[in-house]
């Protein structure tokens, strides 16, 4: 028997809710990953928001560099969702 603390991540699912739709991902699943599963689920395209020339956008480098990921997240506007992991409660928006 040991005291050693339990070291390992926490495993297990994350509710969030996209453009107002409860989704239930794995743990450490980023946004950007999320909003996609969301999409293709619902057989939407890729692209989760638009330019300001209507241009549909969507993750394109998946490591915070090309800020074409961007969304909504508890409020805060311009988040890169690629570089944020989802965390239970979290309300995103790809509407504006
Ligand atoms: S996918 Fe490029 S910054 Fe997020």
């Amino acid at each position: 028997m040991t005291d050693a603390p339990d070291l390992r991540p926490p495993t297990g699912e994350v509710r969030l809710t996209i453009d107002g739709e409860v989704c239930h991902v794995p743990f450490e699943t980023t946004v950007a990953a999320a909003i996609a599963e969301h999409r293709a689920a619902r057989g939407l395209g890729p692209g989760f928001r638009s330019s300001v020339t209507g241009m549909s956008r969507g993750p394109l480098c998946g490591m915070g560099t090309c800020f074409e990921c961007r969304a909504r997240v508890d409020g805060r506007v311009l988040v890169r969702t690629c570089l944020v992991p989802c965390r239970d409660g979290m309300e995103v928006r790809t509407d504006g």
